[in-house]
């Protein structure tokens, strides 16, 4: 029978056995999954493990602090953190068009992900044995995804940060392979992982840079991160994480409205918030949110946020709007 004792117990030998004294590396995006394998992977091969974040700057409010920090505490891993947020700043300057910001950041993070991982590979081969395996968070339903084939349309590129170069050369370890979302959330509590990063609604890989609609520059994360840090913050208040699959607050940062605060005119930004239900992220229906929680969510974005006079909330279902607004 299925329990999550179980579980990893017969990974952590699964783990030992497949890589046995060589080492490995693993990508942390911030997200459940990756986390969760590579906690796993620690408490079977500890020292052996290195663990890669990319720190692109289009994260949330404290989700850097909370890998480099809280994780770290909780399972003892060796980490590299790799500031690029200068890289992707750059690299997205004048960009507005969204699959072209998409390609962009996930192009940027293969390059600094790979520069990281060649730095591990030659460090450790000083000192002895090599790097040849690689960590990847895939789930039951990731792998009957790709299994299947049947070629379903592309919408938006979907850079699964975290994820991986084309031309592997590293062997793949995957101790998530067999479980569900749930599974994979009891597996990552029992490893003592913070309840932060195991009841995690999912965040998309390009992060903050598909939710600010027009050119991303760093005022304008910093504005988003602070709207998105209140939503968040009003919402676990309310009790309505569990029921809300997530919420998106996207900036339009190329739309301007006339508002009035204490005596004066002001001509600033609107806020979406895009709070939905779904089963599994194919489809989604827009959640009906108690009025009182969304007009703390309002009062206190209009107060506290610098440019931004306006919150206005996404009543589209899945289809036809995506989740995301790029
Ligand atoms: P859409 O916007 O296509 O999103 O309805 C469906 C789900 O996928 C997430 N999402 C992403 N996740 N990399 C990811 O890892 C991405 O590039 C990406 N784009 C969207 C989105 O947050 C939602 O949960």
């Amino acid at each position: 029978t299925w329990t999550t004792g179980s579980v990893i117990e017969e990974q952590v030998e699964a783990i030992r056995r497949q890589v046995g004294t060589k080492r490995a590396i693993c990508g942390l995006s911030g997200g459940v999954d990756s986390a969760v394998a590579a906690a796993l992977v620690q408490k079977a091969i500890g020292s052996q493990l290195t663990c890669v974040y990319v720190d692109h700057g289009l994260m949330r409010k404290g989700e850097t602090e909370q890998v480099e920090k809280d994780f770290v505490a909780a399972t003892g891993v060796q980490l590299k953190v790799v500031d690029a947020q200068e890289r992707f700043l750059t690299a997205l300057k004048g960009v507005s068009d969204p699959e072209q910001k998409r390609k962009i950041i996930g192009r940027e993070f293969i390059r600094v992900f790979e520069q990281a991982q060649a730095e591990i590979v030659a460090e450790a081969g000083e000192s002895g044995e090599p790097v040849e395996f690689l960590v990847q968070g895939t789930l039951y339903p990731d792998v009957v995804e790709s299994g299947g084939g049947t070629g379903t349309a592309n919408i938006k590129s979907h850079h699964n940060v975290g994820g991986l170069p084309e031309d592997l050369e590293f062997q793949l370890v995957e101790p998530l392979r067999k479980l569900f979302k749930d599974e994979v959330r009891m597996v990552g509590h029992e490893l003592g992982l913070p309840e932060e990063i195991v009841q995690r609604q999912p965040f998309p890989g390009p992060g903050l840079g598909i939710r600010i609609v027009g050119e991303v520059t760093r005022e304008r994360l910093d504005l988003l991160r602070e709207a998105d840090a209140i939503a968040r913050e009003e919402l676990t208040a309310a009790g309505l994480d569990r029921e809300i699959w997530q919420c998106p607050v996207v900036l339009l940062a190329d739309v301007r409205s006339v508002g009035v605060q204490g005596d004066g005119r002001t001509y600033g930004h609107p806020i979406v918030l895009r709070p939905v239900s779904s089963e599994d992220a194919m489809t989604a229906d827009w959640s009906r949110l108690p009025y009182d929680v969304l007009a703390k969510i309002s009062t206190r974005i209009t107060n506290e946020v610098r440019d931004v006079n306006r919150v206005v909330l996404d009543v589209t279902s899945k289809p036809p709007g995506t989740i995301e607004w790029e």
